[in-house]
């Protein structure tokens, strides 16, 4: 069970503060938009390398943008660990997820609440996540769509069949409330921005959410 706070909720003012509040994260989630494929625009590159230089831990690229066949690839030679592209946004899965891991990243993809999975379950062997969006992605502190845990399920089950240590994600309104929920529909890597930086102590949320994920690992 890992742990990913997105630091779209921390302060951006002073983000290598907000990276140094969740030293016990697995991983920390960072959301790039390009007020094109999302209505909302936060960082790019610049900054990415920036956070690289300073981040305890392994960054998480979730790149919320148009031409990924372009710009993923980068986000892995910089230094992301994993790469995650939007298959909305794709030209060439299958290639931009060749090219994240020969640039040295796990490869990802991530599907919106509206994208079934099942046409691109032919695209495991090429992947070392899926991002199950539980909301609309563009903005933090959304609610929960608990209608996507049926899709969860369903990549559950691809990853079974197919073998190998491919992770899922769930991004979007996850909190103690929902965590649960997604690690028992087959969830074992949880994004949490607002309930996370919104807790009193942020580490202190990682710990919780760690233990309530792990009581219904698969
Ligand atoms: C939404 C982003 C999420 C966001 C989650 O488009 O991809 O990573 O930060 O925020 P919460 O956990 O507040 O829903
Ligand atoms: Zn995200």
């Amino acid at each position: 069970m890992r742990i990913a706070p997105s630091i779209l909720s921390a302060d951006f003012a002073n983000l290598q503060r907000e990276l140094d509040a969740i030293k016990n994260a697995d991983w920390a989630h960072v959301d790039v938009m390009d007020n094109h494929f999302v209505p909302n625009l936060t960082l790019g590159l610049p900054v990415v390398e920036s956070l690289l230089k300073v981040a305890p831990m392994p960054l998480d690229a979730h790149l919320m943008i148009d031409d990924p066949d372009r710009w993923a690839p980068q986000y892995a030679e910089a230094g992301c660990k994993s790469v995650t592209f939007h298959v909305e946004a794709a030209a060439d899965p299958k290639k931009i997820a060749r090219d994240i891991r020969a640039a040295g990243a796990r490869a990802s993809m991530a599907i919106k609440p509206g994208t079934p999975w099942e046409p691109y379950e032919e695209l495991l062997p090429e992947l070392d996540m899926v991002l199950v969006m539980t909301v609309e992605p563009g903005f933090g502190g959304q609610s929960f769509m608990a209608e996507q845990m049926p899709k969860v399920r369903a990549v559950r089950e691809s990853v079974k069949k197919h073998g190998g240590d491919i992770w899922i994600q769930v991004d979007g309104g996850v909190s103690a409330k929902t965590i649960e929920q997604c690690a028992e529909a087959g969830a074992d890597t949880f994004v949490a921005g607002s309930a996370v930086y919104g807790a009193a102590s942020a580490a202190d949320a990682v710990e919780d959410l760690r233990r309530l994920a792990a009581g219904h690992a698969h």
